[in-house]
């Protein structure tokens, strides 16, 4: 007798979502609605609240005088312009991140004040430039107000995704993330167990460091070549997230059983769940084996553009998401939540 699929099995084998504790997904809204608006503005994240996300997700680095602010990576260049600006020419430098020398203009350099001069710019070459150099790079402060001004009017439960991008390199430069935002969410009573919240990063140690100091779920985010799997796939055998010398973390994990001593959730990319094969995706066990060991399983990152999607989905985005919940995970990024949400609403549950 043939085997049923792994997808197929997690479908008919668990409750109403084959996710870990049997809710629906959770959509995430990726540096807010990115796929409409420029990311991590204000307007990115209003509208997706508006779109009915469940999070919203700001990715955070720090300015030179400790404030956070919401930017994917401690360099301005490509997502404001900080470069059209003469005053700001000889911010130009170099710096180590991440064991690689990077070149261009560091958020570090910059105070709060100077980063309210600069506006967001559109990245993505294939996404629309009509708001450049309209909308200020917002702070986690006015994120926080945001958030709790549409949930007080709206009645409806947002919640916050943050990620702490290059833990180490703030460290580094004494401007280290961690503290400053426990202590942001605090002043909004978002610290607690039951404030709806996931703190996420791509290393190890600063989630250590953070699981001794508050009771919210952490996130470890993987890289798609950080794991192995057995050679059916059907289980990671190991695990490997580079340390870039923060020296607060306590282990360096193995395996997702270790992951799961400190994270309730891996945050892995989409081909750790659904694998490139020379027959076409093949989904991988990392789904069932995250759920054995307890953790859930939200995954990145969704965009709608057809030059995003595998083959097999005929230009439709909604195939994908369907694709990913039926395997059985508990939460996705995506640029565009409105689609998100609609394949969740179309699975009819
Ligand atoms: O945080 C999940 C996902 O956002 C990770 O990718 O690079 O977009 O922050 P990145
Ligand atoms: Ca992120």
């Amino acid at each position: 007798m043939t085997e049923p699929s792994r997808e197929t099995t997690l479908t008919a084998s668990q409750g109403s979502w084959p996710t870990l504790r049997g809710a629906p997904p959770v959509v995430i809204a990726h540096r807010g609605a990115s796929g409409h608006r420029p990311e991590h503005t204000l307007a990115s994240y209003e509208l997706a609240i508006a779109m009915g996300a469940d999070f919203i997700e700001p990715d955070l680095v720090a300015t030179a005088d400790g404030h956070l602010i919401a930017r994917h990576e401690p360099l301005l260049d490509d997502t404001t312009d900080v470069a059209q600006l003469p005053k700001f020419a000889s911010r130009r430098t170099r710096k180590w991140l991440d064991g690689r020398e990077v070149t261009g203009f560091f958020a570090s350099d910059f105070t709060l004040d100077e980063i309210h001069q600069l506006r967001a710019v559109q990245p993505n070459p294939a996404r629309s430039r009509e708001f450049d150099r309209q909308l200020q790079i917002p702070t986690l402060e006015q994120i926080l107000a945001l958030l709790l001004h549409h949930t007080q009017t709206t009645g409806r439960r947002i919640g916050l995704y943050p990620e702490l991008k290059h833990p180490a390199f703030h460290l580094q430069l004494d401007l280290a993330l961690e503290d400053r935002l426990l202590e942001a969410l605090a002043r909004h009573d978002l610290a607690h167990a039951q404030a709806p919240v996931f703190i996420q990063s791509f290393e190890s140690a600063n989630l250590q460091y953070l699981q001794q100091r508050t009771p919210l779920p952490l996130v470890q985010l993987l890289e798609a070549d950080w794991l192995r799997y057995d050679a059916d796939f059907a289980r990671v055998v190991d695990v490997e997230i580079p340390d870039w010398g923060d020296p607060r973390g306590g282990v360096r994990p193995n395996s997702l059983e270790d992951i799961a001593d400190y994270a309730a959730a891996i945050g892995p990319a989409k081909r750790q769940i659904l694998r490139d094969s020379p027959t076409g995706l093949q989904p991988t066990g990392l789904v069932a084996h995250a759920h054995a060991a307890g953790l859930l399983v939200h995954t990145y990152t969704f965009r709608n553009e057809p030059a995003m999607l595998a083959p097999q989905y005929a230009n439709d985005p909604v195939r994908e998401y369907q694709q990913f919940y039926r395997l059985g995970v508990d939460g996705v990024f995506s640029d565009f939540p409105d689609t998100a949400l609609a394949a969740r609403s179309g699975m009819g549950r």
